[in-house]
């Protein structure tokens, strides 16, 4: 089947080539000419494991390209928008301007017949507003929606074996066709036995916020709990494991520390919030404000805790902080805690080295005040503590007795939960995390 993907992001880089693994024709089209230029080359415009070879290997069969320019879009049966819905400057609302604008683009090459496809996250009652311009302006084009649940550094797996997928379709014939289109392109995912959930616009679009409110609500509780913890002597991460143990539970995203950040979950629960608003069903979200609060709490308690371990004052102290980006495997830094502290520590008057396997360049640019090293090692050369803000594995995996050597006092803060405690404090560090008693 021949198929567009408007919009080259994580989201759409990732599923066009993944399009194109599944047998399809996919050309890409982005607005950003470097993007598109990587692209082309087969070089990864982000960091995001097994993307590279999977770009190589559906390039080299000719049938994935990529383009600046809409008009290769045309003479394509189904058209996936895959283009951003950032926070709005100032609010919390969803900016939906490169959502219109791409549907806008499209109505110029669209045929009728042909299927437009949103996978952006939107708010609810987008689809029905672009169901009813693209029917306007194309008639006999038809519109579903068919939110994507990939997380980074695991975004191919992801694309290529989701747990769900969600159709969001019009009612009666056009419906029917746009289940055919969609089945068509799923077609080896769908024989596979992946649960598939037909619904109207607004649910699907409901599902991908829900989803993401729900696990931003886990993460938070458990922060919530690693608060009282520290209140009472209690130990955050024994907690978790014995709740997780309970199915209902589930032990996964309970783990406790500097809290979510990324492109997604913030931004997410606030544009729902916002929606929930213009919908007068704001007390419905209430508690996702508290959601939010209790998330961004985590990052000033770690600055405290910083503060303490140093003996009451940044000013002056070295800090090597140990990650940069949002999460492992990611060099994305949209909302990440770590930079986050990171920055806090060094306006309060500490020198702060940051380091990441993957994300020192997207840092630098961000926060060109910082200063960056290229290793560990480097970061806490001298160091009076050393910060692990992302669980990168080779930050798992560092050696705490050789390690020791570098730093100046061996103090080491786990904003993930992630060391070895036993391991860092028989190696004569001093050990605190968050929701955990001092080792
Ligand atoms: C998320 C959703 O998981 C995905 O389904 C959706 O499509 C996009 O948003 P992503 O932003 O890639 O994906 O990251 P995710 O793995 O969900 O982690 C989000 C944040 O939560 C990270 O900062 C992570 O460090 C944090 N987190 C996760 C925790 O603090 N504790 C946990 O137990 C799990």
């Amino acid at each position: 089947m021949k198929i567009s993907v408007i919009g080259c992001g994580y989201l759409g880089a990732v599923h066009a080539a993944s399009m194109a693994e599944l047998g399809h024709e996919v050309v890409g089209v982005d607005v950003d000419e470097r993007k598109i230029d990587s692209l082309s080359k087969g070089a990864t415009p982000f960091h995001e494991p097994g993307f590279e070879e999977l770009l190589e290997r559906t390039l080299a069969t000719g049938r994935l390209r990529f383009s600046t320019d809409f008009e290769a879009a045309r003479g394509s049966k189904v058209h996936f928008v895959c283009v951003g819905t950032p926070q709005k400057r100032g609010e919390y609302a969803a900016d939906l301007r490169y959502v219109e604008g791409a549907t806008e683009s499209l109505l110029g090459v669209l045929e009728p017949g042909d299927l437009v496809v949103g996978k952006s996250t939107v708010p609810v009652g987008t689809a029905a507003r672009l169901a009813t311009l693209v029917d306007e302006k194309v008639p006999g084009a038809i519109l579903a929606w068919n939110p994507e649940f990939l997380r980074e550094g695991f975004a191919v797996q992801d694309t290529l074996h989701p747990d769900r997928l969600v159709y969001g379709l019009p009612a009666g014939e056009d419906g029917e066709v746009a289940r055919r289109l969609l089945d068509e392109v799923y077609a080896v995912i769908v024989e596979r036995g992946t649960p598939k959930v037909e619904t109207d616009y607004a649910t699907a679009e409901m599902v991908k916020t829900a989803a993401n409110s729900f696990l931003a609500t886990k993460i938070s509780f458990i922060n919530a709990m690693a608060e009282l913890c520290e209140a009472t002597g209690a130990d955050v991460k024994l907690l978790a494991d014995a709740i997780g143990y309970d199915d209902r539970i589930g032990r996964k995203f309970l783990n406790a520390g500097l809290g979510f950040g990324g492109g997604c979950l913030p931004k997410d629960i606030r544009a729902f919030m916002a929606r929930a608003g213009e919908l007068g069903a704001d007390q419905a979200l209430t508690f996702l404000r508290e959601v939010d609060n209790i998330n961004m709490r985590r990052r000033i308690r770690m600055v405290e805790l910083a503060r303490e371990v140093c003996g009451g004052s940044l000013l002056g102290k070295r800090i090597a902080v140990l990650g940069a980006a949002f999460k492992p495997d990611s060099d994305d830094i949209r909302d990440s805690p770590a930079l986050n502290v990171a920055a806090q520590l060094q306006l309060q008057g500490a020198v702060v080295r940051v380091t990441d396997p993957a994300a020192v360049e997207n840092s630098r640019r961000q926060w060109p005040q910082l200063d960056y090293a290229e290793t560990p090692e480097e970061a806490a050369e001298r160091a009076d503590a050393v910060l692990v803000l992302t669980e990168w594995r080779e930050y798992r995996d560092l050696d705490p007795a050789i390690f020791g050597k570098v730093v100046a006092q061996k103090r080491v803060l786990d904003g993930r939960n992630a060391l070895d405690r036993e391991a860092w404090t028989a190696a004569g560090w001093q050990y605190r995390a968050l929701g955990r008693r001092a080792g």
